[in-house]
């Protein structure tokens, strides 16, 4: 039978238990971490979200009782243990507190546990499906408490930051309306209006926009959303937004209140002093630099053009390519000798994963240049090639040709990222903050055969793009950022439309007819004909900050109860079947 605390309370945290205390009684509470049973003398680590401390029972001077319950512990009792704090005769190093110990007097054995299936230990080698199975076990585990304790940290410190700067927390709905741009909705069946559905927010986009409507002026959220997507390393279904929204605001406006933010939850969490303003990379430079719009510039690998060079050389592969799509190059500086040719046959796999069709490559190591291409081109070619690249013994030629240059972009920007990485051309502890700006407003949709919103039917055009609407889309730039941290996208945002006649016209350029932008949108276009002042705002994602700021390398180290690939929950196996009864009050019957 387990004990009660009784009377008993916590007076310290284990990891409180310093040698400040030596000579104090104390109460402390915890998992059992590790026993030592010496016959006479037993040590028991007890471990709480603070650290551990080591517990010492000596069968000459211990209360009997007190000896038999601890020589009946095992890791995971849950104990609290009453005693004196002393200076330990042999002092761990290892340990912060390792230099004093509590003699225990009296101990309450409060819970026993089972032999967990895998031992809680800081690091793990254990299989995430195990750990994610028992996560309240594996949360137990040092590394688990201090990613979950630093994201509170963040949230505390963003709170902070954007109440001091004049922002309210505003809560929006969890259940609304189903709206057709963007990611796929969760959908949630109503029972009171059978065949009608709620959807789960995406995120709190529209109703951030009515607040501004509604005269809140600043508002921010922490929000939950919901995006049923693949899944990835830096997505989930279900994830969270630090969420906010500015009245009379455009681009600038924002971007310095984000880079105060950030300078400020860098300061307070890491200690770590950023200098603003950050970096802005447009859009195209970006692409053109760094084949992504999310660059890591850490390190170097740019991207080269050399379509103009090879148009109409010999080789098929590059000359057919460069009519519609571009050749484009990385110089691989010195690693001749780390690409052998298995390597880059490796990352030609690699690319093609991208959607390449192949990895050109030319390679000049002490004893030879070999190459895949330069034998179809002419000396000159050749030449030209060479000189543009800053071509030199040591060094590996990367060539990526395809007729659409968005593949080119997307498999050289992924490959630069991978070389980076093989290649150790990374700083560790590092940091890169910089912000993407001017976005084409619109990208064409394949699927969709028409041109969709790149981040949202409300993004801002640029003013003086605002004729191309109806002209040129393709060349309608918005008014839209994302803040970017060493190659991931941690927020983004944008200016939006205040102007009904505007907002018509950007529904006309989606494709939408009037009935089915007022079907949709309806509440909100006639909502901006009541005084809508001009407004921007952003969200972060909140797990990618918490990720790149415990240097973890998924978001599912920083979520308490993460999905999996399959967008399921190992510990309570969700999603599951529902009963029948349950179907019948929703008027929904499955197909099989
Ligand atoms: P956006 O769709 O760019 O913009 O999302 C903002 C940020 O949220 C994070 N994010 C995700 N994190 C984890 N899992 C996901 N599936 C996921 N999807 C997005 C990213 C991203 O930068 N309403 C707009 C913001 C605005 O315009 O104010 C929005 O949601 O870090
Ligand atoms: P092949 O003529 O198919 O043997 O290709 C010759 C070389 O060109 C090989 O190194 C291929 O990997 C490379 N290659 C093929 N297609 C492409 C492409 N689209 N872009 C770059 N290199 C390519």
């Amino acid at each position: 039978m387990a004990e009660t605390m009784g009377t008993w309370r916590r007076s310290h945290y284990c990891g409180e238990v310093t040698a400040a205390e030596i000579g104090k009684e104390v109460v402390v509470c915890g998992f059992v971490h590790k026993r030592r049973d010496l016959g006479n003398l037993i040590f028991l680590d007890l471990r709480d979200r603070t650290g551990l401390v080591q517990l010492a029972f000596d069968s000459s001077v211990s209360p009997a009782e007190c000896m038999e319950k601890a020589a009946h512990c095992r890791a995971e009792f849950v104990l609290m243990a009453k005693g004196t704090v002393r200076e330990r005769q042999a002092k761990n190093e290892a340990m912060k507190n390792g230099d004093v110990e509590v003699f225990v007097s009296g101990l309450k054995i409060l819970a026993e546990a089972e032999v967990p299936p895998f031992e809680i230990t800081d690091k793990t080698a254990v299989k995430d499906e195990l750990r994610l199975k028992y996560r309240y076990l594996d949360l137990r585990r040092r590394e688990m408490q201090d990613a979950i304790i630093l994201r509170h940290k963040i949230v505390k410190a963003a709170r902070d930051y954007f109440d001091e700067n004049g922002f309210l927390e505003i809560e929006t709905p969890i259940l609304m309306k189903s709206t057709p741009e963007g990611a796929r909705d969760y959908l949630v069946p109503s029972r009171v209006h059978p065949g009608s559905f709620y959807a789960l927010p995406q995120s709190p986009q529209q109703y951030k926009q009515l607040l501004m409507l509604a005269g809140f002026d600043r508002y921010m959220q922490v929000a939950r959303c919901f995006r049923d997507e693949d899944l990835r390393a830096d997505r989930q279904p279900e994830f969270t937004q630090i969420d906010l929204e500015m009245s009379f605001a455009d681009v600038d406006d924002v971007i310095a209140v984000n880079e105060g933010f950030m300078k400020t939850l860098f300061q307070r969490i890491m200690g770590m002093e950023l200098t603003v303003p950050f970096r802005r990379i447009p859009y195209e430079e970006a692409m053109r630099r760094f084949g992504s719009d999310k660059p890591d510039t850490r390190f170097g690998l740019e991207l080269t053009d050399l379509t103009d060079l090879v148009k109409d050389c010999g080789f098929a592969v590059f000359s057919g390519a460069a009519a519609t799509g571009s050749v484009r190059a990385i110089n691989v500086k010195g690693a001749a000798k780390e690409l052998t040719r298995k390597e880059i046959d490796k990352l030609t796999e690699f690319v093609k994963t991208y959607g390449a069709k192949g990895l050109a490559f030319s390679r000049w190591t002490a004893e030879a240049q070999s190459s895949s291409f330069e034998k179809f081109l002419t000396p000159e070619e050749k030449q030209a090639i060479h000189t543009r690249m800053g071509y030199e013994q040591g060094d590996v030629l990367l060539v990526v040709a395809d007729a659409k240059t968005g593949v080119v972009f997307t498999a050289l920007g992924a490959l630069r990222v991978e070389l980076a990485n093989r290649l150790h051309l990374i700083p560790e502890n590092s940091f890169d903050l910089l912000w993407v700006t001017d976005f084409p407003q619109f990208e064409y949709s394949e699927e969709e055969g028409r041109y969709v919103a790149m981040h949202h039917p409300f993004t801002a055009p640029r003013e003086e793009d605002i004729p191309l609407l109806k002209t040129d889309k393709a060349a309608v730039h918005a008014k839209a950022y994302d803040l970017v941290i060493n190659g991931c996208e941690a927020g983004g945002g944008s200016v939006r439309i205040n102007d009904p006649a505007l907002q018509t016209a950007m529904f006309e350029a989606l494709g939408f007819t009037k009935e089915q932008a007022v079907a949709q949108f309806g509440y909100l276009i006639e909502a901006f004909t009541y005084g809508a002042p001009p407004h921007a705002g952003m969200a972060y994602g909140l797990d990618r900050l918490v990720m790149l700021l415990t240097g973890k390398d998924s978001i599912r180290d920083v979520i308490a109860f993460p999905k999996v690939q399959n967008a399921s929950e190992l510990m309570t196996a969700c999603p599951s079947p529902v009963s029948k009864k349950q179907l019948d009050e929703l008027g929904i019957a499955l197909k099989q």
